[in-house]
């Protein structure tokens, strides 16, 4: 990265005149807070004691056994507070927000785990806090809309556009803009004008130091493969950042949707969609038409449905360093299902993504290797989707004996 946040060319802060003292003030923060050890290691006791760092790096087992190539890891950051490795890069900024003297947060969201975890965190801090989320996602996450207000939060449905992710973030920025005093943006991936994606792949880049611990420690080798599935980046980033300088392949996997062909899927760094552009204040890869107008998304993970990706995976992209694939809907249920059968655990759809591209890689590795999953999150959000998916009648009758009993 250079002073001005680009990565071979990607990043950089397009921002409104009116913002830039309150994006100076931030970079200053940050870089005092980086240069500072006392700060990591007040985040790092921070998050042991509040969530659950370092989380655990299981062997799964029966999966192994079922594919039978490499001996395949997973990289427990469901089990952080909130569910999601979401909560690594909020508490992170909360601490820098205390730094600042700032009171008040807000936050974009998407599959709402961002927007539990920021709200979580305004909860602890005793900060005021404001949510923005698309409709869309706020029919698909309504439980997390739930515990966002139990938190204390205000959670505003954006009407916008195409109501999703994209429409919040300008949200976000334009109240930003009206209070910038007292408020601080928490961008909940690592997108976004410089300093955000420095500074949230920074927090997430625990992810990574534990697991490469980790894998040394239970294998005494580093693993041939890290898989994670890419939204806005973090946690692909989170995990990646362990295992740069290793002879170790990184691959990112995308929102396949109905298969890339379809041009129903959130592909930016693997299908023909799309394009460099400038957008939400950075230059980098955008699902957008000839005309530079943002292509709709679509995936069945609210978390991975965005246009845009981190300026530092498209770098990535460009010098070969990481791989990217899409996996599909469909693809994601199957892996899915499997996981919870053969290892007890349920990842969140976004998560599945990572598993999907591993299932298929993992036979054709040899039995002395091993492979990385970065599980990003818990699925138990995601029950309404999942059910739909599994088609389960069961569910069905309870949700329409709910529906009937609330009517009543
Ligand atoms: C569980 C989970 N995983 C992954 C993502 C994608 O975000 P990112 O690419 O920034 O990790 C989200 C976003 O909401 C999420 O909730």
């Amino acid at each position: 990265m250079n002073d001005r946040g680009y990565y071979d060319g990607f990043g950089g802060a397009f921002i409104p005149e009116v913002l830039v003292a309150t994006f100076d003030e931030l970079v200053t923060a940050f870089e005092d807070a980086r240069r500072d050890p006392s700060f990591w290691q007040e985040y790092v006791d921070l998050m042991s004691t509040y969530s659950c760092r370092p989380t655990p790096l299981t062997f799964a087992e029966n999966l192994t056994r079922h594919f039978g190539g490499a001996r395949i890891y997973i990289k427990r950051e469901d089990l952080n507070h909130t569910g999601a490795h979401k909560a690594n890069n909020v508490m992170g900024q909360g601490l820098l927000v205390r730094r600042m003297g700032k009171t008040r947060v807000i936050a974009e969201t998407g599959a709402g785990q961002h927007g539990v975890a920021t709200a979580t965190m305004a909860a602890k801090f005793g900060f005021d806090c404001t949510i923005y989320m698309g409709e869309v996602d706020v029919d698909r996450q309504r439980p997390n809309v739930f515990w966002m207000e139990r938190l204390g939060a205000e959670v505003i449905p954006v009407k916008e556009g195409t109501r999703i992710l994209k429409d919040a973030i300008n949200e976000a920025f334009r109240d930003w803009v009206t209070n910038m005093d007292n408020t601080h943006y928490v961008l909940g991936t690592a997108c976004g004008p410089h300093p955000f994606p420095a500074m949230v792949s920074w927090f997430q880049s625990v992810i990574g130091q534990e697991a490469r611990r980790q894998i040394l420690e239970r294998e005494g080798n580093l693993p041939a493969r890290v898989y994670a599935c890419v939204g806005g980046g973090s946690n692909a980033l989170g995990v990646f950042q362990g295992f740069l300088d290793d002879p170790v392949e990184l691959v990112g996997v995308e929102a396949g949707g109905e298969g890339l062909e379809s041009g129903r899927h959130a592909s930016r760094l693997c299908s023909r969609d799309a394009g460099i552009g400038i957008a939400q204040g950075y230059k980098t890869y955008f699902l957008q038409n000839d005309d530079g107008q943002m292509r709709e998304t679509h995936s069945v993970a609210a978390g991975l449905d965005y246009v845009g990706v981190s300026p530092m995976l498209s770098a990535f992209r460009e010098n070969g360093r990481v791989r990217f694939e899409a996996a599909t809907d469909r693809e994601v249920i199957d892996a899915l299902s499997l996981t919870l059968r053969k290892e007890g655990v349920i990842p969140a759809l976004e998560s599945a993504h990572a598993f999907v591209q591993a299932f298929k890689e993992a036979p054709s590795l040899g039995t002395g290797q091993c492979v990385v999953v970065n599980q990003s999150g818990r699925g138990d959000k995601d029950i309404f989707t999942i059910a739909d998916a599994f088609e389960d009648p069961r569910w069905r009758e309870f949700i329409v004996s709910k529906a009937e009993s609330y009517r009543a």
